[in-house]
């Protein structure tokens, strides 16, 4: 029997020691906090909340893979959210799978999503629960109906005072109050990649087990990578900068375009393989597209983590102070040569521009 046919009767298992995730993350929880033993409180409340947010990924996981089996899966809801953007039925599934996951946890108090206006309170939990979740339910909501992957992402943030008037303004700080973060990606397989704060490390779900097993421990994003990761289209309405960027990485040998219109997707691809993702600021949108709370900082904490670097252009994201829930940024994230070249492009123009005004092209 040739190779060919061996792989073709046999499953090749991988050599790995099957380590749960809710076990890993208790483990470098300890080790981020630097508590003496496993028992440590908080270790055990952050390793309990990423079992709820596994069990969510498990859930939409689920619900995706059938979607388009499914009487009212797919398609809009014919409402429009807080960022004035079209409701998919999907979005609001997630967005409740989130919510009912922590309903007596006692861990989480409050929930803050891109898709609600306010925080959601879950009055029972919030004697004992000292954290607020903030989650994407589904980022990339257009690629669902064509079967293309989605992701969700997460940050678990302490809860700081009681928030009598239930506006949560303690949630107005900066990207470093972060406790841990992470996002589920829904493609060929889904994978679960979080940080507490000491590396960023992935898992993938193994659907037999209804599990998931760790995939890859320290993942660190190279120096440099080939990909640029940007919607183009945007080119008419960016500021001239960004425009500069782009003509040198068109005139210059060594780069690629992709682009999946799901930030996950092209955050992961970008995390293992190295290149820069922007989403700038446009015209119609001077503050850029994506949420500082729900997107932009939890994926610049875990970029961090991986020794890559994350920027608005002109400050670092994890330092942005945001001045409202559903703040947004402008981003540059990937890896640091890369988030660099842009930063340097956007100084060269402001230099220029004190000196002399310049004619827009
Ligand atoms: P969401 O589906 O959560 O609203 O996020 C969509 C985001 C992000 O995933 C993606 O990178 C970007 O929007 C795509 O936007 P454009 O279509 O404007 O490129
Ligand atoms: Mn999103
Ligand atoms: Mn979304």
């Amino acid at each position: 029997m040739g190779n060919s046919e061996q792989t073709l009767t046999h499953e090749l298992t991988l050599d790995r020691d099957c380590t749960t995730l809710s076990r890993h993350v208790l483990q470098q929880t300890v080790k981020t906090l630097h508590a003496s033993s496993l028992l440590s409180p908080e270790a055990q409340d952050i390793s309990a909340i990423m079992n709820r947010i596994a069990l969510a990924g498990k859930l939409i996981a689920k619900r995706l893979s059938r979607a388009g089996l499914m009487a009212d899966a797919l398609g809009f809801t014919g409402e429009t959210n807080v960022q004035g953007e079209s409701v998919k039925r999907m979005d609001l599934y997630a967005n409740e799978v989130f919510i009912s996951v922590f309903k007596q946890s006692g861990l989480v108090c409050r929930l803050a999503s891109e898709e609600m206006e306010d925080p959601y309170y879950i009055p029972e939990n919030c004697p004992i629960g000292r954290y607020t979740l903030l989650y994407d339910p589904i980022d990339g909501s257009s690629n669902v109906d064509i079967n293309l992957n989605v992701g969700s992402i997460f940050s678990i943030r302490q809860q700081e005072g009681e928030d009598l008037d239930g506006k949560a303004q303690d949630l107005l700080q900066d990207g470093h109050k972060q406790l841990a973060a992470g996002y589920i990606l829904y493609g060929p397989s889904t994978v679960l990649v979080y940080s507490v704060g000491n590396g960023v490390h992935s898992f993938i779900l193994d659907p037999s087990l209804g599990e998931f097993i760790l995939a890859e421990e320290n993942i660190k994003i190279p120096e440099h990578g080939p990909v640029y990761s940007v919607n183009e289209g945007n080119f008419w309405q960016w500021e001239e900068s960004i425009r500069d960027y782009n003509r040198y990485v068109h005139r210059h040998e060594g780069y690629t375009a992709r682009y999946s219109g799901a930030l996950v997707g092209d955050f992961h691809r970008i995390l293992l393989q190295g290149g820069v993702f922007l989403y700038p600021g446009t015209v119609k949108k001077p503050e850029g597209k994506l949420r500082l709370l729900y997107e932009t900082a939890p994926l610049a904490f875990l970029m961090e983590q991986a020794g890559g670097r994350a920027s608005t252009g002109r400050e670092d994201i994890l330092d942005f102070v945001p001045q409202k829930l559903h703040q947004r940024t402008p981003l540059i994230i990937g890896s640091t040569e890369d988030v660099s070249l842009v930063e340097s492009f956007i100084q060269d123009r402001a230099k220029r521009e004190e000196t002399e005004p310049i004619a827009v092209q």
